[in-house]
């Protein structure tokens, strides 16, 4: 929410774009003007002293529903949980718990997306020096959720999406970060730390989907 700290708003920028670039499920997302207006219409955006001005939207999914083992090995898109599990590894989410993950139901069929990307990178509040300190630690608290997605991974098809994410260029990445709104207030250094975080981790994922995996 823009205020006092606007990482959760550039974590989720960010790594929507970055799930982009890999073809990960996500809602559909813009940079949107909230107005005072629409703010004081709005009684849950005014309890939550959000301020007017740029913010990270994305398409509100009617009837989604949370995971369970058996609906999300059912969908048409369950392939994509590896690339998921890459994504989080290089990105650095620790909060892919069941409530990140969207169940969407289309007749018989059903597919699955992601959300909830603020606390991507290193957290709701990361500083440039944090990036650049911790550039391979992996801060993943799986807590209960490697239960419901693990189940599906029997054919460990990892190689795909770690090429996938291999391949994004620096000059991808430079443009993504660069795509943050200046009202966010990211500082030169803060874009430079992330987009130095991005592509050192690029290349530890083989090695680390090995380690927690065994793969
Ligand atoms: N785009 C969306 N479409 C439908 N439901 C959503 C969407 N985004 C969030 N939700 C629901 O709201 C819950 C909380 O949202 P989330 O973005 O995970 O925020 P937080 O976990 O920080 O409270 C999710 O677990 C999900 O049930
Ligand atoms: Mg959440």
């Amino acid at each position: 929410m823009l205020g006092s700290n606007n990482r959760p708003l550039i974590n989720e920028l960010v790594s929507s774009k970055l799930a982009d670039l890999i073809g990960l499920p996500i809602p559909a997302y813009q940079t949107i003007y909230v107005t005072k207006g629409i703010i004081k219409e709005n009684k849950p955006l005014n309890d939550i002293g959000m301020l007017p001005g740029i913010h990270f939207g994305c398409q509100y999914i009617k009837d989604a529903v949370p995971p369970s083992t058996k609906t999300i090995c059912s969908c048409e898109n369950a392939n994509k949980l590896f690339d998921m599990f890459v994504f989080d590894q290089w990105i650095n989410n620790c909060d892919r718990h069941k409530g990140n993950v969207l169940i969407v139901k289309n007749g018989e069929k059903q597919h699955f997306l992601c959300i909830d990307h603020e606390r991507a990178f290193f957290d709701r509040n990361w500083k440039a020096a944090d990036l650049k300190k911790h550039v391979f630690t992996r801060k993943i608290e799986w807590k209960n959720s490697e239960k419901f997605y693990f189940h599906c991974l029997k054919n460990n098809n990892f190689s795909k999406p770690i090429d996938k994410v291999s391949k994004i260029t620096e000059q991808e990445l430079v443009k993504t970060v660069q795509a943050v709104p200046k009202e966010w207030g990211t500082s030169e250094e803060d874009q430079r730390s992330l987009i130095y975080f991005l592509s050192k981790r690029q290349h530890n994922l083989k090695q680390w989907i090995r380690d927690c995996c065994g793969w």
